[in-house]
């Protein structure tokens, strides 16, 4: 009755901002994103009858009410599909610091689903899983398959599901993620989903992401960098104009982030190909191939305002490990 399991955050690539569904969390669009090796979540679930209550902790941090709920919420989801009335002990840990400004819902509920489903022997296919995780968090569902991965919006609970499109070994790529503020975020994703279709730009978004997707694959099948990044930062782009032409407009941007931002275009324009992406807070994420991470770094120390680097590269998804927290 008791299982762990390790999980990594991702950087998405072409973003999910928006939901179809809230309770069932569907998009309202398709994603692809990239599994980063260095930013991890632990967690060891065990099952046990003589518990009164599910037992959840953080190892390195506190989880407020609202976090410790929500975990609660999926248990009950995953005790339902076993059919079984028992609460848990749930031990986590990130290896990333708390501090980082690293979103660990995706890394942490995509654990979660892998350990809870282990400890209590329901046999899932890596479809079901993604399923599950998906409920839990959105963009946990592309933290279950290897390396690079989909997220098919569906039109329904089971065909919104995420799967490998390369394994972690495919492409060279990095992921630098520069954090410029280590601080919570002010509107999480949850709360600034909610109000996405007060955006006027957000129809425009949907009608560009199916040709956008279809660039996407063709520069990784290709293993085409420099489309690869257009189609980046265009997403990037554009899902902040989306956020910031929201009602209340959300603006997770800093003064350093947009510096980082001027600075990618010019280190281009040097002949160092690197490309920036930024999800719901203010730390930048450069994507570029492994032999002009040198470069990047020394490019990188005259930036001002860098507060901590974390270097990711493609990793598998998230799996069972023997080794127990508790
Ligand atoms: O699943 P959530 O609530 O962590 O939403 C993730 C949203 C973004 O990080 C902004 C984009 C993405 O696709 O990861």
């Amino acid at each position: 009755m008791k299982a762990t399991a390790i999980a990594p955050a991702n950087i998405a690539f072409i973003k999910y901002w928006g939901k179809a569904d809230t309770k069932l969390r569907l998009p309202v669009n398709s994603s692809v994103s990239m599994n980063l090796g260095s930013c991890t979540t632990t967690t060891t679930v065990e099952f046990r009858q003589e518990l009164k209550k599910d037992e959840i902790s953080c190892l390195k941090e506190d989880f407020s009410f609202k976090e410790k709920q929500r975990i609660r919420t999926h248990l009950d989801l995953i005790r339902c599909k076993a059919g079984l009335m028992c609460f848990a002990s749930v031990l986590t840990t990130n290896n990333f610091p708390g501090s980082s400004g690293v979103a660990s819902s995706a890394s942490g509920f995509a654990a979660l689903s892998v350990a809870a489903v282990s400890a209590l022997n329901l046999k899932l296919s890596e479809k079901e899983l993604t399923v599950l995780a998906r409920l839990g968090s959105g963009s946990a569902c592309r933290s279950i398959p290897d390396g690079f991965v989909e997220w098919v919006k569906g039109d329904g609970s089971g065909s919104s599901y995420a799967y490998s499109l390369y394994p972690p070994g495919y492409w060279d790529l990095c992921d630098l993620l520069v954090i410029v503020d280590s601080r919570t975020k002010k509107v999480s994703t949850t709360k600034g989903m909610e109000t996405v279709r007060t955006s006027p730009l957000l129809n425009k978004r949907l009608l560009a992401i199916p040709d956008r997707m279809k660039r996407l694959k063709d520069a990784m099948a290709k293993k085409d960098l420099r489309s690869l990044g257009e189609v980046i930062e265009e997403d990037c782009l554009d899902m902040h104009a989306v956020m910031q032409s929201q009602t209340p407009p959300l603006y997770y941007r800093n003064e350093t982030t947009k510096r980082i931002m001027e600075a990618v275009v010019g280190w281009r324009n040097e002949g160092i190909p690197v490309y920036f992406t930024i999800d719901a807070g203010p730390n930048v994420h450069l994507i570029f191939e492994g032999k002009d991470k040198d470069r990047i770094l020394h490019a990188l120390n005259k930036i001002k305002g860098v507060e901590n680097i974390i270097l990711n590269i493609p990793a598998s998804g998230a799996r069972l490990i023997n080794e127990d927290l508790f």
